[in-house]
């Protein structure tokens, strides 16, 4: 039987990352919205629930029933999730005279509490609550405790409950790992053997049941979640799988050939589909971002259902979703605004009368990146940087012409090879050059020049939902900016983004 940790999201910031932490201990977890999640089966170990950013004592504070739960399944609450299980069930919870918020240190803890195996006092760990706990219901011990809080974790008897008024899953919480550790292992009693390969043999197994005989359909970009979908695929469906890889025009310079190459040695069954005219025909003289986005996004679709009624009896259409996308998408506070629309099939298959596959709907990134590695994709796919849809089209501001394309490929080229070179491409998350529709005087050789200006971006993140801007070596950057000038007509000034994410985004556009 499998086996699962189920967390409760109350909508906190740090909800991803208790499943990160308890993925990180080789257990499978889901995360689900607090209202609406599935009835716990015996694959169901334990039960987390969650930090939020409401009061138990908000008007409308989410309330979630807790029936099929307590009492009968280990349950660890964390902050929100410990303060709720004292308001409900006949203790006080009120405002703290103090915010309490930052490091802390557990002073006391209780010797030969499971979930303090092992736990040393005074570990520091991390507050964030407005809150305090200041009466308790009967059968609540408290288990530890800092110098401002006296409830910072308690126990109720009788039964495998929890309660924690600090985050574990945050870093400055230094045992934190260890605690989530001792509740998996030491209360919940999982196995702790979800590994990438197990993740491989499972997906597999399931996707042979699912899928049996029939023809399955996959757009590659060339991207890693892509890729690892299209390896799981084929060991599960083997000749049953057709990958269609399209040139949209926009890629990276040599980009198709390099990889469709590999694709092929990896013996995947791949349609190489060159559409570059096609895209650049339909932005030529387009300069609005969405508009481009847009329009890429219709001619993908045409070029990608004209590809797929070429093979006979296609049942089902893979998409290479991954797990915040899912989360993302019930989230407690609904999918959050569309800052940017990022280009997929959606709609595909209703047209097409396709059932749809997403094998790693349940990996993070890097987990993705993991199972990847034990399929054997080779490094050059596996670590590359991430790449929009989209492509060049939304890093070359203003009006899309072939030669403006052109040169920015060449600028994007110098820079990446340079990061390669260099030793720097792997230290950076994404990197890229910015066409600006820009140009400015310059002089070379005793030539006045009237050119344009590029932008180079690097950023390290860790899911590009937030980035700081890479402090590449000032060295390299003369170099690069050398490069770029005396070997791109076209360009006579280069300049290096320094802003981060939030405020300003990754791409330009
Ligand atoms: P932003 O610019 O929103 O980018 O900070 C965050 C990450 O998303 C990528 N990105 C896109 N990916 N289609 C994609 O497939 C898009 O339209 C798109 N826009 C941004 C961006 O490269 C970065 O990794």
């Amino acid at each position: 039987m499998p086996e699962k940790i189920l967390i409760l999201d109350f909508g906190s910031q740090y909800t991803q990352l208790i499943a990160r932490r308890i993925r990180e201990l080789n257990t499978y977890c889901e995360i689900h919205p607090y209202n609406h999640f599935p009835k716990p089966d015996a694959s169901v170990r334990g039960v987390i629930l969650s930090g939020s950013p409401f009061s138990v004592r908000d008007e409308n504070a989410p309330v979630p029933d807790l029936s099929l739960i307590k009492g009968k399944i280990p349950l660890l609450g964390v902050c929100y999730g410990a303060q709720y299980l004292v308001h409900v069930f006949g203790g006080e919870v009120l405002p703290s005279a103090a915010r309490e918020y930052g490091r802390a240190n557990l002073v006391e803890i209780k010797t030969g509490d499971p979930l303090f195996r092992n736990i040393n006092p005074g570990t520091q760990v991390w507050m964030s609550h407005g809150d305090t706990i200041v009466r308790w219901p009967e059968n609540y011990e408290i288990i530890g405790s800092t110098a401002d809080v006296q409830a910072g974790a308690y126990r109720i008897r009788g039964e495998l409950t929890w309660g924690i008024q600090f985050h574990p899953e945050v870093w400055h919480t230094t045992s934190g790992k260890d605690i989530l550790g001792n509740f998996i292992e030491g209360i919940c009693h999982c196995s702790m053997n979800w590994t990438p390969d197990s993740f491989v043999e499972s997906a597999v197994a399931d996707l042979k049941k699912t899928l049996g005989n029939d023809r399955v359909i996959l757009g590659l970009s060339g991207g890693v979640d892509s890729s690892v979908a299209a390896l799981l695929l084929h060991r599960a469906v083997g000749a049953n799988l057709t990958c269609i890889f399209v040139d949209n025009g926009l890629l990276r310079k040599n980009e198709y050939t390099r990889v469709l190459e590999s694709y092929m040695e990896l013996g995947l069954n791949v349609d190489g589909v060159d559409a570059a005219d096609r895209f650049i025909d339909a932005l030529e003289g387009v300069s609005e971002p969405e508009q481009k986005r847009k329009i890429i996004g219709k001619v993908f679709i045409e070029v990608f259902e004209e590809e797929a009624h070429k093979i006979k009896d296609v049942r089902w259409l893979a998409q290479g979703t991954i797990y915040p996308d899912v989360i993302e998408s019930v989230s407690v506070n609904g999918p959050s605004a569309t800052i940017k629309s990022h280009h997929n099939v959606g709609g595909l298959p209703d047209r097409m009368n396709l059932k749809v596959v997403e094998p790693l709907r349940l990996l993070f990134k890097d987990e993705v990146r993991r199972v990847g590695e034990a399929l054997g994709l080779p490094g050059m796919i596996l670590n590359r940087h991430p790449f929009p849809g989209p492509g060049l089209a939304i890093r070359l501001l203003g009006n899309i012409t072939r030669e403006r394309l052109e040169i920015l490929r060449e600028t994007d080229e110098i820079f990446i090879e340079g990061l390669r070179k260099r030793g720097l491409y792997d230290s950076v998350w994404q990197a890229g050059a910015i066409l600006l529709p820009v140009q400015s005087v310059g002089v070379m050789g005793d030539e006045r020049t009237y050119e344009y200006t590029v932008v180079l971006r690097a950023v390290n993140s860790t899911d590009g939902m937030t980035a700081d801007w890479s402090h590449l070596p000032h060295e390299f950057l003369a170099y690069v900016s050398n490069e770029i000038i005396n070997r791109v007509r076209g360009i006579n000034r280069v300049v290096y983004d320094i802003s981060s994410k939030p405020p300003a985004t990754i791409e330009w556009e």
